[in-house]
């Protein structure tokens, strides 16, 4: 059986878990890509997007939320209406598409993104996936792009790989978060700014969600 992802999101609502500090983490960092991407319209998109809680709390009152068109791809039916009620209810334009984000083909009418949210996706795929996803950045993103990524640091910690990874694609540190240090529990979320991209985009797989991985 799949595992219950919407069960998996009950531990935001719980104060001391750490996947609320994670949350917080990405909010901010959502914040500051949108404040600082190029002016005029802002195109964000995020891959497994859960109930989209991360976006919605992000943009619910930023200075910016009108130039934000928002792409949420996520394969569970309850968490995509969840985040389409949330994205209204935050005033942010832009479709929840219940959906294989697996594929790129689920961004083909919307790249190059200007944001791109890879939350929650690199602990539950495998390392070629992380791998495969990360190279194909250049393809999905604009120029000066941010990419903000998640991931456990169960061992073995697979960070500094992916850290490798973006530097191969051509992009640059631009925040490196860590927390909930107690075993299983820690995280990490990144930021990076995507250099000049050096592939065209062509839909493309780029991960599987494998149930051995928890
Ligand atoms: C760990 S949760 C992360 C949710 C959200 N990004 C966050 O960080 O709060 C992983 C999400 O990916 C979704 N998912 C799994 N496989 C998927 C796929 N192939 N395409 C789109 N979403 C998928 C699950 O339903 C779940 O909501």
């Amino acid at each position: 059986m799949g595992r219950d992802w919407v069960a998996w999101h009950e531990a935001y609502e719980d104060d001391d878990h750490p996947l609320r500090d994670r949350l917080a983490a990405v909010v901010e960092l959502v914040g500051e890509a949108v404040a600082g991407a190029r002016d005029g319209p802002v195109r964000l998109a995020s891959l497994c997007a859960g109930d989209g809680r991360d976006v919605a709390t992000a943009l619910v009152d930023h200075p910016r939320r009108a130039d934000v068109t928002a792409r949420l791809v996520e394969l569970d039916p309850a968490l995509a209406d969840a985040a389409r009620r949330g994205l209204a209810a935050a005033g942010v334009a832009g479709t929840v598409v219940t959906g294989d984000a697996g594929d790129s083909a689920a961004l083909a009418d919307i790249v190059p993104v200007d944001v791109l949210l890879l939350c929650g996706v690199f602990g539950n795929v495998s390392d070629a996936d992380v791998e495969r996803t990360i190279a194909a950045v250049p393809s999905l993103c604009r120029a000066g792009a941010t990419v903000i990524w998640t991931r456990h640091r169960r061992p073995p910690d697979l960070t500094p790989a992916i850290r490798r990874w973006f530097d191969a694609a051509g992009c640059r540190r631009i925040a490196l978060r860590t927390g909930g240090d107690v075993g299983v529990r820690a995280w990490t979320v990144g930021a990076e700014l995507v250099g000049v991209p050096t592939s065209d985009f062509q839909p493309a797989p780029l991960f599987r969600f494998r149930e051995d991985l928890r």
